[in-house]
């Protein structure tokens, strides 16, 4: 199989969202702390009839009716969450009763988990199915499905909810180039869910932005040294055209990418201006080198803060513009989704320049803490109806979901996350089964039952 890769995708995210300036004036945060020092818009959060499961419901049956998609076709589905609502039995069962339906079980994959990273193994694994000897001829079928709740404090509003579906084949529009990426995986203790009783995550929000940021250096360079052994030349930023990141909320997209323009400056990249190269001058001391054979974190976390003001605001700016900031709107409306939120980036990317991605390069950083990360590459093209760039754009609608969302005051936003709190790994509770603001097509949890089995409906 040649050219294998995303040849359709959706994303569902709840309608129901909090303004992140309302929540700000809330939490008696600063004014501009979330907008601007976080740089995000607002969020997205499940009500008490939505979560993980009926999430990727709606994605993956709105996917297959919408590209028309034989159920029966289906030969592969990877679902990656970071979100257990059971230790044992995966997500991907339960979206076995809509292909059972169809008389299709023969279908290969489980879910993987390792924080945000769980989506990037599961499309690794579809794709090098497809790749493989094994592969049957069939589509694989990749799901995201996040919802990202924080205890009260400075991490809630890095929260957010959603579910990606993407449909894995030969001659895709969004297809991998195999050969160029670069992993970088480590043991931390950055952003973890030790306690079972508990949805929220334990999470050292200082290191986990360093954390990131190191992965982010190391998977640049092994990229780059990668692609020089192939192509005898130097990589650099000018080498891609789009560079798509993780998105647990805006301010660290900034710095990632102005971390990038350092890491070319450091390594002499010819694509680095004059001026850049005498700006950035003052910093080469400061290299990140010494720093890593410290693992000085702190330090080297200060540093990029250091960078991100001297480089980010002054240099990298305009670049971020034009190779950035088409892919941050859903993560910046919708908030961090986790599994998603690297392909609800990829996603915006499409909706906001789908006629001008045909032959164009995209990068993309997958970052899950704990640590496990990998910056892989993808090669765009137009493609063919019904896998075709402009397909996917109109069945994403992004911009038809994003209007017709619903604002809650974070009073009610409050206390969604207090119900919720106790219905974590609860049993013997039937929902309310309002579904008046969701979408015809929608799934939703009416009831969990003496022996905690889930049941859910379609509106
Ligand atoms: N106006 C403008 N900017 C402001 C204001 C204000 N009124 N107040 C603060 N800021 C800026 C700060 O200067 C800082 O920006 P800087 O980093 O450029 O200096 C930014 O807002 C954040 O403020 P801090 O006080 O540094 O951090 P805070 O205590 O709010 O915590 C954090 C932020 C650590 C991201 C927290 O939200 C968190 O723990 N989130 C979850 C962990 C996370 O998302 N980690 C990322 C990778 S791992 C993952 O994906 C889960």
């Amino acid at each position: 199989a040649k050219n294998v890769g995303i040849l359709a995708m959706d994303i569902y995210f709840p309608p129901t969202c909090v303004q992140q300036e309302a929540l700000e004036a809330h939490d008696g945060a600063s004014k501009g702390k979330y907008t601007i020092g976080l740089g995000q818009e607002c969020m997205a959060f499940c009500s008490e009839v939505e979560d993980v499961i009926s999430m990727s419901l709606t994605a993956v049956t709105n996917l297959l009716e919408k590209y028309k998609i034989d159920p029966k076709q289906i030969g592969r589905l990877e679902v990656g969450s970071e979100t257990v609502i059971d230790k044992s039995k995966s997500i991907k069962t339960f979206l076995m009763q809509i292909f059972e339906k169809f008389g299709n079980t023969d279908i290969e994959g489980v879910d993987s988990t390792n924080a945000c990273y769980g989506g990037t193994a599961a499309l690794f694994n579809c794709v090098n199915w497809v790749e493989s000897s094994s592969w049957d001829g069939r589509y694989g079928l990749v799901v995201c499905t996040d919802s990202a709740v924080y205890a009260e404090g400075p991490a809630r509003p890095t929260g957010g909810a959603a579910a990606v579906v993407m449909l894995v084949g030969p001659d895709a529009p969004v297809a991998f180039e195999s050969k160029l990426r670069g992993s970088h995986m480590s043991h931390a203790y950055d952003f973890y869910k030790p306690n079972l009783a508990s949805e929220y995550p334990v999470v050292d929000g200082k290191l986990s932005q360093t954390c990131y940021l190191m992965a982010l250096d190391t998977c640049y360079k092994c990229l780059c040294s990668k692609y020089e052994k192939l192509e005898g030349k130097q990589f650099s930023l000018s080498n891609a055209d789009y560079f798509v990141f993780h998105s647990p909320y805006n301010k660290l997209v900034q710095k990632s990418f102005a971390r990038l323009l350092f890491n070319d400056f450091m390594r002499n990249a010819s694509s680095v201006d004059e001026a850049t190269k005498e700006k950035l001058g003052p910093f080469s001391t400061l290299s990140g080198d010494e720093s890593y054979q410290s693992r000085d974190l702190e330090k080297f976390g200060a540093l990029a803060d250091t960078m991100h003001r001297q480089v980010s605001q002054q240099l990298a700016k305009p670049l971020y513009d034009a190779k950035v900031q088409p892919s941050t709107l859903i993560p910046k409306q919708v908030g961090n989704m986790y599994t998603a939120s690297l392909y609800a980036a990829l996603a915006s990317l499409i909706h906001n320049k789908h006629s001008e991605l045909d032959g164009k390069r995209v990068v993309l950083f997958s970052y899950g803490s704990g640590l496990t990360a990998t910056m892989f590459s993808l090669k765009l093209s137009e493609g063919r109806h019904p896998f075709s760039l402009s397909n996917i754009l109109s069945v994403m609608n992004v911009a038809g979901k994003l209007k017709s969302r619903h604002e809650f005051p974070p009073e009610n936003f409050v206390e969604v996350m207090k119900l919720m709190e106790h219905r974590y790994g609860a049993k013997d509770f039937v929902t309310s089964k309002d579904s008046s603001l969701l979408a015809p097509g929608t799934y939703y949890l009416t009831e969990v039952d003496s022996m905690y089995r889930r049941f859910y409906a379609k509106k």
